[in-house]
């Protein structure tokens, strides 16, 4: 594994567009400031005819600056960088953008790094592009790209063979941010670092897995790039999936990329294809007794952006059953959606109940809880007794909360995280293109479905926690809630 070094150079493709100016530039500047050489170079590429002094006024509002040294930082990041406009079709573009990176190396074995940030529309293009014109003459070169990777197995299959017949997968980083999440980085050490857990992750102790993203906003005028995926293509067949294998998978024989992605791909293999019954699609309606200038007040539908009269699904519940002996009975039940009740993502693993009772039915189900944010933290839901003379029972919690144990380490935001792994060619949080395809065939039957025969998804109002239809889901799967447990943080500093 290589380090980052002052020999890379990191060319932003689509380097005026909002995922640039919004997540790529600013994170590159913060990784820049603490990791990279102080001599790092960046160049962004895209069509419109900018100078780099614009491009860094389009991304100041989006850098957060808190300090002088802030500013110093975002000045000296960008003074290290250029910007080059350049159709994405056009050969003779390209060889300038490699005539631009020869110079900023100055004849040094220099390696490139491209970033994607560019749509699907023009990926073809880009990718041959780069292969004819733009690869380091003897460095190495690393392509990261985003997602959308196809809208099902089949156009997922064309470009990843587009993608395979121009580089090897070595130099692909196909970045799902979930994967560079701190609670998902975690997820290994947490399962394989500790013994106690290993002999009650299967069947035998666990009832019911649930895995959650909930988004407290709606598509605020994104309807044009949403309504065309809807939540299973924007965040399931993806984030949630990927979570999903990091609980599910066996221990890797080591922490090297091939191993975790070939532990990912075995049990993606098992897992059987969604059917519309273990479904419920929702679509979010304005809660009309909120402000008429609030977001909650209007639906879905009511976003200009938005095609009228769509059938787009901006949550959905879904069933996955993994067909092996250490899963096979166990439900997991992926729930996503946007204006609901509150942002979180969090891995729920419930048990089953208590064998032999002699508790008089008082013992609520143990659940194991990661929750990936806000706030990280690890929490078991278990029975204690209340202390006192009384023989009483109570819901508790053993709560690691990562924020709290932590404090004054840096939890790094995803995107750093795995930009600085593309520099120092760790694949681990990448996607593979068979985890791709894995993926997708799980999905794609549904899909097809859905786009197909277009059902009316279940209303929900803007806010709340989405469809009752879905925790009737829940409940058919035996993923039992009793609302009995109530959380009491502890006042640490008195402890
Ligand atoms: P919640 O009460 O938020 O959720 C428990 C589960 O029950 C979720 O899957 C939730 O579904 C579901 N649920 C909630 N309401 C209903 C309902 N009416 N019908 C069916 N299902 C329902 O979390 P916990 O029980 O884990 O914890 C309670 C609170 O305590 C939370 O706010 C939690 O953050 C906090 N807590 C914090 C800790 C920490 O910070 N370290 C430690 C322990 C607890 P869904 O998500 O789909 O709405
Ligand atoms: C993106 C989706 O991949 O993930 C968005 O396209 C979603 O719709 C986002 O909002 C959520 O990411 P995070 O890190 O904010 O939870």
């Amino acid at each position: 594994m290589s380090s980052g070094n002052a020999d890379t150079i990191f060319v932003l493709v689509g380097a005026s567009g909002d995922l640039s100016k919004k997540k790529i530039w600013p994170t590159l500047c913060n990784l820049k400031r603490d990791f990279l050489p102080s001599n790092s170079k960046f160049v962004g590429y895209a069509r419109s005819k900018l100078t780099i002094e614009e491009i860094k006024a389009g991304v100041k509002p989006h850098y957060k600056m808190k300090t002088a040294e802030d500013e110093e930082a975002f000045d000296s990041f960008f003074s290290n960088s250029t910007y080059m406009s350049g159709k994405y079709d056009e050969v003779s573009s390209f060889v300038k953008l490699s005539e631009h990176l020869k110079s900023i190396g100055g004849g040094r074995d220099i390696n490139y790094v491209f970033y994607l940030a560019v749509p699907p529309s023009v990926f073809d293009a880009v990718t041959s592009n780069i292969k004819l014109c733009c690869m380091a003459p003897k460095g190495f070169t690393r392509i990261v790209v985003e997602k959308p990777f196809g809208h099902d197995l089949e156009s997922s299959d064309i470009l990843s063979k587009h993608l395979a017949s121009l580089f090897t997968e070595q130099q692909l980083y196909r970045i799902d941010h979930y994967l560079g999440k701190e609670m998902a980085q975690n997820m290994l050490v947490l399962r394989f670092g500790n013994q106690m857990f290993g002999p009650i992750w299967n069947n035998q102790s666990i009832k019911a897995v649930k895995l959650t993203f909930k988004e407290a906003i709606g598509t605020k005028g994104r309807g044009g790039y949403f309504d065309p995926s809807g939540i299973i293509r924007d965040v399931m067949q993806n984030h949630m999936t990927q979570l999903l294998c990091l609980v599910a998978m066996e221990k890797p024989p080591s922490l090297e990329a091939d191993d975790i992605r070939a532990e990912k791909v075995k049990v993606l293999k098992r897992v059987q294809p969604i059917v519309m019954e273990d479904v419920v699609l929702g679509q979010y309606v304005g809660d009309k007794t909120k402000p008429e200038d609030s977001e909650a007040y209007q639906g879905y539908l009511d976003d200009p952006t938005v095609p009228k009269g769509s059938t787009t699904p901006t949550f959905a519940t879904a069933v996955l059953h993994i067909k092996n002996d250490r899963w096979e009975g166990v439900p997991f039940i992926i729930k996503a959606g946007k204006g609901l009740n509150e942002r979180k993502a969090e891995i729920r693993l419930q048990f089953k109940d208590a064998q032999g009772d002699i508790f008089s039915q008082k013992c609520q189900r143990n659940e194991l809880v990661f929750r990936v944010q806000p706030n990280e933290a690890v929490y078991a839901k278990l029975m204690t007794k209340t202390p006192g003379m009384e023989f009483k029972l109570e819901e508790t919690e053993l709560d690691l909360t990562l924020t709290e144990r932590f404090q004054g380490h840096k939890f790094p935001d995803a995107y750093e995280r795995l930009l600085w792994d593309v520099y120092c060619g760790n694949q681990s949080s990448f996607v593979r293109s068979d985890e791709l395809k894995e993926a997708w065939r799980i999905f794609t039957p549904l899909l097809k479905e859905i786009d197909s025969r277009k059902p009316t998804p279940v209303e929900y109002i803007f806010g709340s926690r989405g469809p009752q239809e879905s925790d009737e889901l829940e409940r058919k799967y035996d993923l039992k809630y009793s609302g009995t447990y109530s959380y009491v943080k502890q006042n640490k500093s008195q402890l």
